[in-house]
């Protein structure tokens, strides 16, 4: 499944890149002056060559004689200082600009659609904040450093060699072109081969995810040999890859490296010539072979590098690519404070993005504040979509839905959302405390009296007294250490603990025992006097007292009225109810 995100070139990767790099601009320049430094070095030692051959060993000249070791050792003192000033700070760079990005795509994804939830792989979604984000941190200040310092080694050392003799230098550069071929065939391939790594490592990604989350089903199912294999095999298809990079680097690199002995090959034969011999004392000869078979390292360095980079840059194509598209759309400017809880559909028609054909159909309801709203019908009739408009979640097709007489189109988002409080039809809960998975978000902080009496109406208290340590036990991932019931009991004192106005509850009860659900909807009944809600439920027994009751049908709605009202008219309602009813029956 593709990525709905904006497409981003090669081209703006690098700048962009780096100018996240720049923000630490005097950690950069302690990096650079440890660069420059330790390259220069390098011409340094060659250019020694020098007088060690004609002063020091051809003439003997003492004065020479003495400094030249210890000149020596202080070029290797100043370089080991160097390097590790460059270095220190060139990590302490990458680091931060890991966690920067680490942290915006994050913050982004916070803020995308829901559509692109449903539409990304989880996998890929994971392997944006790990796998992605490490490719581009870690290369880009490594690329930096090598691009400086590399960068700088050969100019120093060319310049060298151009100052030694500028004839010998030319003949070297000769060399050039089809260096240039070879890297610019090497850089399109591994870009190629990044974007295909990036996919497979999703998948492997992905497969694990699911493997960790549905370990119980894999387990009765026999899936594990089927799930062993899809992994191995999306394992298998990441390291093909891998070799096929590791294959071009190791293959541009010594070809690199072939061209530059021919170089010196050139440079011997024209050196060898009786009219260059006379120009050149064997002492600068000499600097000059040791300056070229130096560049073979920076050389070398930098072919690395770009494959590196490469892939490096594919990863940051696909970041920046997220980072660049559109959040959730938020054009409301109206802040509500604290609604009355007033809702009205008005013809109300909506189609997922996914499918061609409208999954609600011209539904029109006007729900007054404090009115309780239940809504029954067909599984897949639209039930959990209607509510899900409510928070703006998707875009309707037509029609309107308003809070207040306002439309929900002209309310912020934030201000929107402050007045509902949902209990979904998958608990969700986080790996924290008790007290904290029922003061979320917004009601962080409130106080330990409301979050008790929240957890008392939502029958929830009896079972939290009852845990190791009270509110304090941490309920491990997604409340594995609960019951279906406790954590349906949880969401629900979350939901009461929050004050908003208007209140979803979807197949809230359905995991609790009636006698349970019975208590926590005398609670709900009373609690929720003035607070509108919409009540979705299979168990018609639980919805009788509603004040309205909304049968749907195929994304319409077919019957309103009250429990009575629905039963003496015989349709749809009266139908479901004669069935349950019936069952209940023989169950007893
Ligand atoms: N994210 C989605 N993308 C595409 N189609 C969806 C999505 N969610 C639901 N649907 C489709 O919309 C229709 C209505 O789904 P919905 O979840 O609203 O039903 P429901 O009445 O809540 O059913 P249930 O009682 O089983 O919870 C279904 O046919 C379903 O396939
Ligand atoms: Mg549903």
């Amino acid at each position: 499944m593709t990525t709905p995100t904006t497409p981003i070139s090669g081209f703006q990767v690098y700048p962009r890149l780096v100018r996240y790099t720049l923000k630490y601009w005097p950690y950069l320049v302690l990096v650079a002056i440890g660069l420059v430094t330790s390259s220069a070095t390098q011409p340094l030692f060659a250019w020694i060559m020098g007088p060690l051959l004609d002063k020091a060993i051809l003439q003997k000249d003492a004065s020479v004689i003495k400094w030249l070791p210890m000149g020596i050792l202080g070029i290797f003192l100043l370089r080991g200082l160097a390097m590790f000033l460059s270095g220190y700070y060139a990590g302490l760079i990458g680091r931060k600009v890991t966690k920067t990005l680490r942290d915006e795509v994050f913050t982004h994804m916070l803020r995308m659609p829901v559509t692109f939830f449903e539409t990304t792989q989880s996998g890929k979604l994971l392997a944006y904040v790990s796998y992605y984000v490490d490719q581009v941190a870690a290369v880009s200040i490594r690329g930096v450093t090598s691009l400086i310092q590399d960068s700088a080694t050969i100019i120093g050392l060319l310049g060298l060699m151009l100052y030694q003799s500028w004839q010998l230098t030319l003949g070297v550069l000769l060399i050039a072109p089809p260096l240039t071929l070879i890297i610019v065939y090497a850089t399109k391939r591994l870009r190629r081969l990044g974007h295909r790594l990036q996919n497979s490592v999703g998948d492997v990604t992905q497969i694990a995810n699911e493997m960790l989350h549905g370990y119980k089903v894999v387990r009765i199912f026999g899936g594990e040999q089927y799930e062993a294999a899809r992994f191995s095999e999306a394992n298998e298809r990441t390291i093909q890859l891998q070799m096929k990079q590791l294959v071009t680097e190791l293959i541009s690199t010594p070809l690199v490296q072939f061209l530059v002995a021919v170089a010196l090959a050139i440079m011997v034969y024209i050196a060898t010539r009786e009219a260059t011999l006379a120009t050149l004392s064997p002492g600068t000869f000499m600097s000059f072979i040791v300056s070229l078979l130096m560049l073979l390292t920076p050389i070398r360095n930098l072919t690395q590098l770009n494959a590196q980079l490469q892939g490096a840059i594919a990863a940051g194509e696909s970041i920046f690519g997220l980072l660049d598209s559109e959040t959730e759309q938020d054009g409301g400017t109206r802040v509500l404070e604290h609604c009355r809880g007033a809702v009205e559909f008005r013809d109300v028609s909506f189609t997922y993005p996914s499918l061609d054909r409208p999954v609600l159909r011209h539904i029109n309801m006007v729900v007054s504040p404090g009115e309780k709203i239940a809504l029954v019908g067909k599984s897949g009739s639209g039930k959990t979509t209607l509510v899900n408009l409510l928070p703006r979640f998707h875009n309707i097709d037509s029609g309107d839905i308003l809070l207040d007489g306002v439309s929900q189109r002209d309310i912020s988002l934030h201000s929107l959302r402050r007045q509902l409080a949902y209990v979904g039809q998958d608990i969700v809960l986080f790996n924290d405390t008790v007290r904290n998975n029922i003061a979320y978000g917004d009601m962080r902080g409130m106080s330990d009296a409301q979050i008790r009496t929240a957890a008392e109406a939502a029958h929830a208290l009896e079972f939290i007294d009852k845990l190791p340590q009270g509110f304090d036990t941490m309920i491990g991932d997604n409340g594995v250490m609960l019951s279906g019931g406790q954590r349906q009991r949880l969401s629900i004192a979350r939901a009461i603990l929050s004050h908003a106005p208007v209140l979803i509850l979807d197949e809230a009860t359905s995991a609790l025992d009636t006698e349970s659900e019975r208590h926590i909807q005398a609670a709900l009944d009373r609690l929720l006097e003035n607070r509108t809600t919409f009540i979705i439920a299979h168990r018609l027994s639980t919805i009788e007292n509603a004040d309205r009751i909304l049968v749907m049908q195929d994304g319409e709605i077919i019957e309103s009225g009250k429990h009575t009202e629905l039963l003496a008219l015989g349709g749809q309602y009266a139908r479901l109810h004669a069935m349950q009813f019936h069952e209940d029956e023989t169950a007893a």
